[in-house]
Formats: structure tokens, C-alpha cells, sequence
């Protein structure tokens, strides 16, 4: 276990949280190293007997030693935005083993991705395909394709990370899609690779995930029959964490489940996990700046939903802690933020000892977290250390003042 009490005091690997405020101020994002090498090794053994690769899923966590440390382990990557290429290359990821998913992508995005050679496009839309055919055309390429399918299943998660429904933006209707690889086949800027799904995200069951499979398998023998061989299936990422009391499937049981439907087909495997990879990795710590009893009794602490979005965003549930464990008896609190909305809130009726300087932890921020952080009220965004076993790497500096008007202009005229 990379995160643990000695004495009441909570710890990532050998280090103590307490000296990690210390030293680095709060609000802090802390990763464990171990945990998120833990994880994606774990991943990466849930299919033993084929050819697979694991994509991490840049969005859960983009910062730059997160993602070197995944490259160095062989991951590759699945990336929605140029911007997420670019940090991949900066963190040394190799482009042959990047996946491009994404319902919008620009022609300036398709060209560098063409450039640098990506393993392949998970191509979202017919207007997708015809644009990147023109695309690879002018540059006297062929681009590599996966069509992303939507499976029509129910994920049965959070409708705002639900992702495989055919009312949702995602994928091409599995119905039309034979049509569709039809016409992929005969775009002279188009070679078809694969197929693809990503049906949502923090998923808990594994039968939504086993019939999407089924049904792309099922595809992809019509496709077998009418000579267009798929080479790749990508069945995207969505594996849950554990916040509060859910029991995610293990990568383990995804390859047991996942591997027989697959039979002997001859497919390369490959995946986009994102929070499965570093969400238990992450801690939020942030300082109690007030108590504030009254008709509820709220704790006001140095964090807030610019720095951890998903509990206003998706009334998502995070698990909160005090660092120390406290002498005084607990109240129920709700662990707001300083910033002026009354969405601005951490936590909702937690059961917690507290004096005022107190130090908390938020669990399961290692995916989603920063990455989704802004500077709405002119905050400046938290600071990111891992840890790996008792060293503790800055990875990212605490925001400047001055850097939030980067770029920014005075009018020089009177
Ligand atoms: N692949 C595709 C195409 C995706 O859209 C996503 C996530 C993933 C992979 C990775 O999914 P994961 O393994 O992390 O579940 N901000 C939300 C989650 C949004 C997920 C969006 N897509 C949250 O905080 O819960």
C-alpha cells in the first residue's frame, strides 16, 4: 500500500503529508510513484496471452513526469488534443504508440499527428473521415483508422460520463458503421486499422463493457467477411475506482471476462485507462482555513472547486481525512472553498475532527483532479509532488500570481 497511517499520521510511500505542507504549501496535489507503476503493471497483465497496449488516457493526469513515468514502463498513450500530443513528446512518449480519440479534431491537429506518425485516429464521425482522408492526401500519406463505434449499451455510471449510448456526441452508430468502413475503404488518404469503443468512464460492472465487446466483435467478422480486415480492437478505458464503497472490477477479472468473448481471433488488444492507472494514486491536501459554525457547520479550507472540480461538477463523492488524526471529537461539516459560488464545495456532510489549521487529505484526486483545475477568482493553481519511496519530486510548481496575466495586455492608448 503506497498510502497509509503510521501512528495516526497519514503517509505516501516513506513520506509524511505533514512534511510535505510543510515544505511545499497547500492546497498540494501528491502521487505515489509505486501506485501508479502498481497499476499499470497490473493493467498491462490482464490479457497474458495477446498482443496488447495499454494507452493511458492523458486526460485523467497530463503532467509531465506522470506521463514520462508510464512511458519508461512502455505505455502508450490516447490523446484528445494536440496539446496532449505535444506533452507526450515532451515527457519522451513515443508517437507509434499513440491513439487519437476525440470528437472534433482540427485539420492542424490531424497534420500533426500525421507528422510525428501516430499509431492511429479513432475516427468519431463520416465528416471526421472525409476530412482526414483530404487531410493525409495533400501531405502524400495514408492516415491509420480506427472507427470508434457507439455500442448503444448503458454503462450504467454518471450520465456525464456516460459515453456509449446513441444519444450521446461519441462514435459512429454501430449500425452504420459497416457503411462506413465501406467508404474508409475506398479513401485512397485511409488505411483502416482497427476498431474502437470507449462506452464511459468509472464504470462498475463489467457486463456493459462485455456487450459492447460482443457487439464491435460481431462487426468485426461482417467486416472479416467483406475483406476489410481489422488488425487492432481498442475497447477503451472506464475501469471505476474505489471512492467511497463501489467494488470496481480488477483488470484481472476485465481480461478474464473480456478474453474468452475474444476467442482466438487474431486482434491486437488495445486500452485506454485513465483513472484506473492514477486516481488511488493522488491526494489532495489542503489546510482548514475556518471554522464556521452556525445552522450547518462548514470548514472553509485552502482548496477549492478551481483545484478539485468533480465533487461541484458531477456532486461527485470524494473521500476526506484529516492528515493527523486529531484529538477532539468530530463534527459533521461541509469542506468548502474560499472561491464566491455555492457550488464551491469539497465535501458535504463529513463527519470530522477538527481545529482550525487542521490539515486534510482528499482521496482519489490522482485522476481528474489537477487537469481539470482553473484560476477562476485569480487562484493559481496547485502544486504537484510525487513521491518515490522518500524522495519527494516537485513536478509541478505552484502557480505564480504573476503568471495569471501571462500573455495578458494593458490597452497603451490614453
Ligand atoms: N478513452 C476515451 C475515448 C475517453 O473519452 C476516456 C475518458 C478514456 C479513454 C479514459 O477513461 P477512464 O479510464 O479514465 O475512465 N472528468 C470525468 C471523467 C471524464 C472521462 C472522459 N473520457 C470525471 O472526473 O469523472
Amino acid at each position: 500500500m503506497s498510502i497509509t497511517r503510521q501512528n495516526g499520521h497519514l503517509q505516501v510511500e516513506n513520506h509524511s503529508v505533514e512534511s510535505l505542507a510543510e515544505q511545499f504549501g497547500t492546497p498540494l496535489y501528491v502521487y505515489s510513484r509505486q501506485s501508479i507503476e502498481t497499476a499499470f503493471r497490473a493493467y498491462d497483465a490482464a490479457f497474458p496471452d495477446r498482443d496488447h497496449l495499454v494507452c493511458y488516457a492523458v486526460k485523467a493526469n497530463g503532467s509531465l513526469a506522470i506521463l514520462q513515468l508510464l512511458a519508461r514502463l512502455g505505455s502508450g498513450f490516447d490523446i484528445v488534443s494536440v496539446g496532449e500530443l505535444e506533452r507526450v513528446l515532451q515527457a519522451g512518449g513515443d508517437p507509434q504508440r499513440v491513439v487519437f480519440s476525440g470528437v472534433g479534431k482540427r485539420v492542424d491537429e490531424m497534420e500533426r499527428a500525421l507528422d510525428v506518425g501516430i499509431l492511429a485516429f479513432n475516427v468519431e464521425s463520416e465528416a471526421e473521415l472525409e476530412r482526414l482522408d483530404a487531410v493525409a492526401c495533400a501531405r502524400g500519406v495514408q492516415a491509420p483508422v480506427s472507427l470508434r463505434v457507439n455500442p448503444d449499451v448503458d454503462a450504467r455510471t454518471h450520465p456525464y460520463i456516460s459515453t456509449g449510448l446513441r444519444d450521446n456526441k461519441f462514435g459512429i452508430d454501430i449500425h452504420r458503421a459497416e457503411a462506413v468502413y465501406a467508404r474508409a475503404a475506398s479513401l485512397p488518404g485511409i488505411r483502416i486499422t482497427g476498431l474502437d469503443f470507449h462506452i464511459g468512464s468509472q464504470l462498475t460492472e463489467l457486463e456493459p463493457l462485455a456487450d459492447a465487446l460482443s457487439r464491435s466483435l460481431a462487426l468485426v467478422d461482417r467486416l472479416d467477411e467483406r475483406g476489410i480486415p481489422i488488425e487492432h480492437l481498442d475497447i477503451g478505458g472506464g475501469l471505476g475506482i474505489r471512492y467511497q464503497d463501489e467494488h470496481p472490477p480488477t483488470p484481472a477479472e476485465l481480461g478474464e471476462s473480456l478474453a474468452p468473448l475474444i476467442g482466438d481471433r487474431n486482434l491486437r488488444l488495445l486500452m485506454e485507462p485513465g483513472r484506473a492507472l492514477v486516481g488511488e494514486a493522488g491526494l489532495l491536501v489542503t489546510r482548514v482555513e475556518y471554522l464556521k459554525p452556525g445552522h450547518r457547520d462548514f470548514a472553509i479550507v485552502d482548496a477549492a472547486m478551481t483545484d478539485l472540480l468533480r465533487p461541484a461538477l458531477y456532486d461527485a463523492w470524494q473521500r476526506i481525512e484529516p492528515v493527523a488524526s486529531p484529538d477532539t471529537e468530530p463534527r459533521v461539516y461541509d469542506v468548502v472553498g474560499p472561491v464566491c459560488e455555492t457550488a464551491d464545495v469539497l465535501g458535504r456532510e463529513r463527519a470530522l475532527a477538527l481545529q482550525p489549521d487542521s490539515l486534510l487529505a482528499i482521496y482519489g484526486a490522482g485522476a481528474y483532479g489537477f487537469v481539470m483545475a482553473s484560476q477562476y477568482n485569480a487562484r493559481p493553481r496547485p502544486a504537484e509532488v510525487l513521491v518515490d519511496g522518500d524522495q519527494a519530486h516537485l513536478i509541478r510548481e505552484r502557480e505564480t500570481i504573476a503568471e495569471l496575466w501571462r500573455g495578458e495586455h494593458l490597452l497603451d492608448r490614453p
